[in-house]
């Protein structure tokens, strides 16, 4: 038996933005961009483009191709930093919005590592009840939680959702297995508050607001390193050999973290998907909308092992192995 990837979508917001769009808010350059981090555009979205519907929408793709209507859908995870509100979760208002009246839904926080937290979570609850259909997404709307003053930052982050829709199938296809991290000692590196209350004491100058806050030169070097360990530990535990992988899609953060990765490992660029030059970092949406894309540009076809890999804050980093 397995539990597979029976469909793929995303959605990604109309409104281009440039590097040269960016040149005019921030004392940055084009050139700065692409070479410290390979990002050229990132998609910003604007009045109807919540992140609920952005998921909403990246989750009707998946569920076309995967021929499952909404109304067999048993459970809904998402997994987000940005949903616009705390509550309800981000999940309920895409059960809302799709009609999938029978199932039970909720958010995660496992920041850019969220999409690979809610696959293992959905896999777990299908080995526990095979008749189960679940959609798993990564959706964020980043440019809501994003210091637009703070050059260090705002040239990083795009919107976006991707989704993907599990159940069990007969064969050897579906999900081989997880390794999860996490280390909260690390935390500052990477954060972001939550929204002040009326608190009268969060209104005064100082008070850091809700947008990410990173060290990135910092978060650069554990990054690398993490995600190396996570592959090689998954590797080990699934006794796979990394010549036997077809495709990795990791966490799009920025090219050269990749690149770091691809010398690291020893592996051929060919073998890493890369599509940070288009999107920016879409948080827990970047791994499901490079999964999506991968699969429909026929990078992966039946049979073939892909390994999905992130890393964010928290510090959560991990690694899913798959059997397409
Ligand atoms: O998704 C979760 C995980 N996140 C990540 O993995 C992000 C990891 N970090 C990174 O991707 C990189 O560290 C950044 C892209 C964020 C920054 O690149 P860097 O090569 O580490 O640059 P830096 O922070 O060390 O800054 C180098 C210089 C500094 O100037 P000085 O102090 O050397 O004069 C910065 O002030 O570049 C300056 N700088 C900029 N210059 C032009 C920083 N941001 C910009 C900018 N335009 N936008």
């Amino acid at each position: 038996m397995g539990i597979a990837i029976l469909g793929t979508g995303a959605y990604l917001p109309e409104r281009v933005v440039t590097n040269q769009d960016l040149e005019k808010i921030v004392d940055t350059t084009d050139e700065w961009i692409r070479t410290r981090t390979g990002i050229s555009t990132r998609h910003i979205g604007g009045q109807g483009d919540e992140t609920y519907l952005l998921a909403a929408r990246a989750a009707a793709n998946a569920l076309q191709m995967a021929e499952v209507s909404a109304g067999e859908i048993d459970l809904i995870i998402v997994a987000t930093i940005s949903s616009h509100m705390l509550m309800p979760s981000c999940a309920c208002f895409v059960q809302k919005e799709l009609g999938a009246n029978r199932a039970f839904a909720f958010d995660i926080n496992a920041a850019c590592s969220g999409f690979v937290y809610a696959l293992d979570l959905a896999d777990k609850y299908i080995q526990a009840d095979p008749s189960k259909k679940i959609l798993v997404i990564g959706a964020e709307a980043l440019s809501s939680r994003t210091n637009w003053e703070d050059r260090n930052t705002c040239i990083l982050f795009g919107d976006g959702a991707g989704a993907v829709i599990l159940g069990y199938v007969e064969g050897s296809r579906g999900i081989m297995g997880s390794k999860l991290f996490s280390d909260g000692k690390l935390w500052s590196l990477l954060h972001m508050h939550t929204a002040p209350s009326c608190n009268p004491e969060l209104l005064q100058s100082g008070n850091p607001g809700v947008h990410i806050v990173m060290e990135g030169r910092e978060v650069f070097k554990y990054a690398v390193k993490a995600m190396e360990e996570a592959i090689l530990a998954l590797l080990e535990q699934e006794q796979v050999v990394l010549d036997a992988i077809k495709l990795i899609i990791p966490h799009q953060a920025n090219i050269r973290i990749l690149n770091n990765l691809v010398e690291r490992l020893g592996i051929s660029a060919e073998k890493v998907f890369i599509n940070v030059q288009k999107y920016g970092n879409t948080s827990a949406a970047s791994i499901p909308i490079a999964l999506d894309e991968a699969n429909r540009d026929s990078r992966v076809e039946a049979g073939d092992i892909v390994l999905l890999c992130s890393f964010g804050g928290g510090f959560t980093w991990g690694a899913t192995l798959i059997r397409w």
